[in-house]
């Protein structure tokens, strides 16, 4: 009873940030992102390999509340297959060591869908996005390629708040090149940090605002219109960090650098270099820009101060079953 998945990350566009169910991590509002290819993570599971789950990332051994999210994911699937069994998790990372991008939006959909299927069972990749829902909110999204919508939806059991994509990487050729300004771990991370910022009543603001950003940025898909696409990317990042910023106490995860850097993009557009930035729940920078445009981006941020590195990434798939049980059917996307 052992597969292995493979599965990308992915950045929102139109952000995720902040939960109406904790548990079933039902988001406030829906999201917007892009997967991109070569960063991410490769996850076999092995059912019935240990008597207790067992989890290994990048060669070391994890236990604590990283075990426990991963188990309470493992439960889910084995009380859909009806199975009793421990498991044996083994993970490697795709992103370049010393990136600081650490993805449980890459890790919890290939978690998922090695899970799924070392357990038999047949999910539709819906189901897959359901259930990767439930170990990261924007793993929901890894499960597919390209430009990726994850409903909010309103069922209070989660079942229609599931990603679909919106565009292929080949109909809309897009990428990122994302500039590294700490590669150190965040003292808060995005879970903690919504959390916090939906309390601030600057939240008000986002949440009348997010919903119809993100039709807004549908709308711009479906008519290819890349400024507007990347205008409202960069609103969407600034109103995020504006509610975290907002909360008491303030979480403030930008960097002077980050700063900088930021106010750097709208000069290069004026001189012909299309490039939108967006805002993690970090100091870092990723650009949004056609896929022509890569290197020319990546050259530009690597001349800013502060810029440790810059990765770039072209838009990729989504998530692939490397391995499955030899009796098993077709794999689930
Ligand atoms: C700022 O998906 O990491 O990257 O559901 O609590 O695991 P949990 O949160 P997570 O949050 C991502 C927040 C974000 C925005 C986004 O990816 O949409």
């Amino acid at each position: 009873m052992r597969a292995t998945a493979r599965a990308n990350t992915n950045i929102a566009l139109i952000k995720y940030w902040g939960k109406r169910d904790e548990r079933l991590r039902l988001p406030r509002n829906g999201s917007l992102s892009l997967t991109l290819e070569g960063l991410g993570a490769e996850t076999t599971v092995e059912f019935g390999a240990c008597e207790r789950d067992r989890l290994e990332i990048d060669g070391r051994e994890r236990t604590g509340r990283e075990l426990e999210r991963v188990s309470a994911l493992l439960d889910l699937v084995r009380e859909q297959a009806g199975l009793r069994l421990g498991a044996r998790v083994i993970s490697t990372s795709t992103v370049p060591l010393g990136a600081g991008l650490a993805s449980s939006a890459a890790g919890f959909a290939a978690l998922a869908a090695a899970a799924a299927a070392a357990a038999g069972l047949e999910l539709s990749p819906r189901e897959l996005s359901v259930l990767a829902r439930r170990g990261s909110g924007s793993a929901a999204r890894s499960i597919f390629g390209g430009l990726v919508i994850w409903h909010r939806g309103s069922r209070t059991d989660g079942s229609d708040s599931y990603a679909e994509q919106l565009c292929t990487p080949q109909a809309w050729p897009l990428a990122m090149a994302i500039a590294i300004i700490d590669a150190g771990e965040k003292a808060v991370g995005s879970s903690a940090g919504m959390e916090r910022a939906c309390r601030a009543p600057a939240y008000l603001h986002w949440e009348a605002t997010a919903e119809s950003d993100l039709l807004e940025a549908r709308r711009a898909v479906a008519a290819r219109d890349f400024g507007r696409l990347g205008l409202l990317a960069e609103a969407s990042a600034t109103k995020m960090h504006m509610t975290a910023a907002a909360a008491d106490p303030p979480l403030v995860y930008w960097r002077a650098e980050t700063a900088r850097l930021v106010s750097r993009f709208a000069s290069w557009r004026a001189e012909g270099c299309e490039a939108y930035f967006t805002v993690d729940a970090g100091p870092n920078v990723a650009a949004l820009c056609r896929a022509e445009q890569l290197e020319e981006v990546a050259r530009r941020l690597r001349a800013e101060p502060g810029v440790l590195r810059v990765l770039c990434c072209r838009a990729g798939g989504g998530v692939e079953i490397l391995e499955r049980p030899a009796a098993a059917g077709r794999p689930a996307s």
